[in-house]
């Protein structure tokens, strides 16, 4: 017997049913908006200098920190992933006020970057290009009176791309977030004959608590402080634009906005101004968050991945750095996309 409801809702015309277009997977794939590659991501990778064999980040579950001579067996299984570029992060031997094994010839990123173009030339690397790691303080510049100095900064940022270049890298990542950085970091590079050399800023970089598990992987907590007197505050959008235009400003060659999801509004008011490529950071927390859910079953590991990553893509992300690339390109590899 048929309820009055069921005879009202049989005679509903609708000019539009939406759901046609998701009748089954192959018309999904047909009509899919955004699609996924392995060739959108960079991957981070942390060199530590002390180490002889790799260590596992405890807050941050699949994420290692290599030691130099462990990093041509972690590239060789990249290259077979079809994952175009890595950023490099450096933990030194020893840290001192200026954080002079930054810009060390021979300092652990310089060697990391010889290594990797070693065994995988057509690779391209990318560098972070900062001093937090580095100093003993743990600020991301030069400190005096209790304060990080701007301009001071700008020379030894500088100093480190330029050894970052000299050492074969591709791409700098300047994320200091000082005033100048990219045209200071241009000019040195330009100097030295590097024109040839991009750099990515990290243009607007918030003050974020997803930070936490990268400074427990990089050691550079800082010892006192915070990083509100540099990085961005996390309410300002308007702000947040200003950075990326002055770094447009300043020659940069690539933008971006980090952390990537709370900030996805950024990330498409940025693509939708600037016709640079944009980068988002898919950063630390936005990991172990995932890792922690998946790893109680609280939440489908995979499923959740490829739909963070691919909703950083739809907000209008040209290169997404995520930890998750290995993962993802097997799955995306699995799913034959
Ligand atoms: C340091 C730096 C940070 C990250 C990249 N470079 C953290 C910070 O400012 O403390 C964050 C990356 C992540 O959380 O994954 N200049
Ligand atoms: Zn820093």
């Amino acid at each position: 017997m048929k309820s009055e409801l069921y005879e009202v809702s049989e005679k509903v015309q609708l000019l539009h049913r939406l759901r046609r277009l998701r009748r089954h997977e192959s018309l999904r794939l047909l009509l899919r908006e955004t699609r996924l590659s392995q060739s959108d991501l960079m991957y981070p990778i942390f060199v530590d200098h002390r180490l002889s064999t790799k260590e596992e980040v405890p807050s941050m579950p699949g994420v290692y920190r290599h030691p130099i001579s462990g990093l041509s067996d972690e590239i060789r299984e990249f290259a077979a992933l079809k994952i175009p570029a890595v950023l490099l992060f450096g933990l030194p031997k020893r840290k001192d006020a200026f954080g002079s094994e930054a810009y060390a010839p021979d300092g652990v990123v310089q060697q990391a970057v010889r290594a990797v173009k070693k065994v995988a030339p057509q690779l391209t690397v990318a560098t972070d290009v900062c001093l937090c790691q580095y100093t003993d303080h743990g600020h991301c510049g030069v400190v005096r009176d209790g304060k990080v100095e701007n301009d001071e900064t700008l020379a030894l940022l500088s100093r480190t791309a330029v050894s970052h270049a000299e050492a074969g890298a591709d791409i700098v990542g300047p994320s200091a977030m000082m005033d100048g950085q990219v045209a200071a970091i241009r000019r040195a590079l330009d100097e030295r004959g590097f024109d040839e050399t991009l750099i990515m800023s990290y243009s607007a970089k918030f003050a974020s608590g997803f930070y936490g598990p990268f400074r427990d992987a990089a050691e550079s907590t800082p010892l006192w402080g915070d990083r509100r007197s540099y990085q961005m505050d996390p309410p300002n959008r308007r702000e947040a634009m200003r950075e990326i235009e002055l770094d447009v400003e300043e020659g940069a060659d690539i933008v971006m906005v980090k952390p990537a999801l709370s900030y996805l509004d950024l990330i498409r008011e940025a693509r939708n101004r600037f016709s640079l490529p944009l980068a988002a950071y898919n950063i630390s927390g936005e990991y172990s968050m995932i890792k922690a859910a998946g790893q109680r079953g609280w939440l489908d590991e995979k499923q959740v991945t490829l739909e963070v990553l691919t909703s950083i893509k739809r907000a209008g992300a040209n290169i997404i750095i995520t930890y998750f690339a290995k993962e993802a390109a097997k799955w995306l590899r699995e799913a034959g996309q």
